[in-house]
């Protein structure tokens, strides 16, 4: 039993030596959404709160984020976010990307598939209300109806 236990926590110690990379790509205005699209301070505050840490590159990462393993999970989550739609790169997106992702933001703030709901216990400020997320659904589907997603 007491090997298993020191087993256990040389482990846990080796593992905190691994490197987690944490560094945010710097934002070009150019790309950035918020820029492209002027959007309303009011809007910026809650896509801020409840999708940034996981769809830009202007990620806070939360003080438990620095221990593994519970690291590998946050920094999992944050790669596949960005992957499906980075608000710091969208200038580069094209429009059929850009009509998708917006259609797809809409309905996973609609059927409480985003922000994550495991990310929301963590962060009151993205435990948004039911007027948050309709203002966010509005502000979505007016870009959506402005030509074309532009
Ligand atoms: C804690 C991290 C996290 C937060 C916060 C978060 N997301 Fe996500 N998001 C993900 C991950 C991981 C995926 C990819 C896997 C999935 O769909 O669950 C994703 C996928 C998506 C997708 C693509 C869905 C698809 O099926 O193509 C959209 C759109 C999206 N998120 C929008 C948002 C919006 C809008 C917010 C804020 C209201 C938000 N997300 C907050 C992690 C997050």
């Amino acid at each position: 039993m007491k090997k298993i236990i020191f087993w256990t926590v040389i482990v846990f110690l080796a593992i905190q030596f691994i490197p987690v990379d944490r560094e945010n790509r710097p934002v070009d205005r150019r790309d950035n959404f918020v820029d492209i699209y002027k959007t309303p301070e009011n809007i910026r505050t809650i896509l801020k709160n409840a999708c940034y840490d996981c769809h830009s590159n202007e990620t806070v990462y939360p003080q438990y984020s620095y221990i593994a393993p519970i690291s590998w999970a946050v920094k999992d989550h944050i790669n596949e976010g960005r992957e499906y739609l980075n608000f710091s790169e969208w200038g580069k997106y094209n429009n059929d990307l850009k009509q998708n992702a917006i259609k797809k933001a809409i309905s996973t703030i609609q059927d409480l598939q985003m922000p994550l709901p495991s990310y929301i216990g963590y962060h009151p400020k993205a435990n948004l209300t039911t007027e948050q997320r309709k203002a966010l659904e509005d502000y979505f589907s007016t870009i959506l109806s402005k030509d074309n997603g532009y």
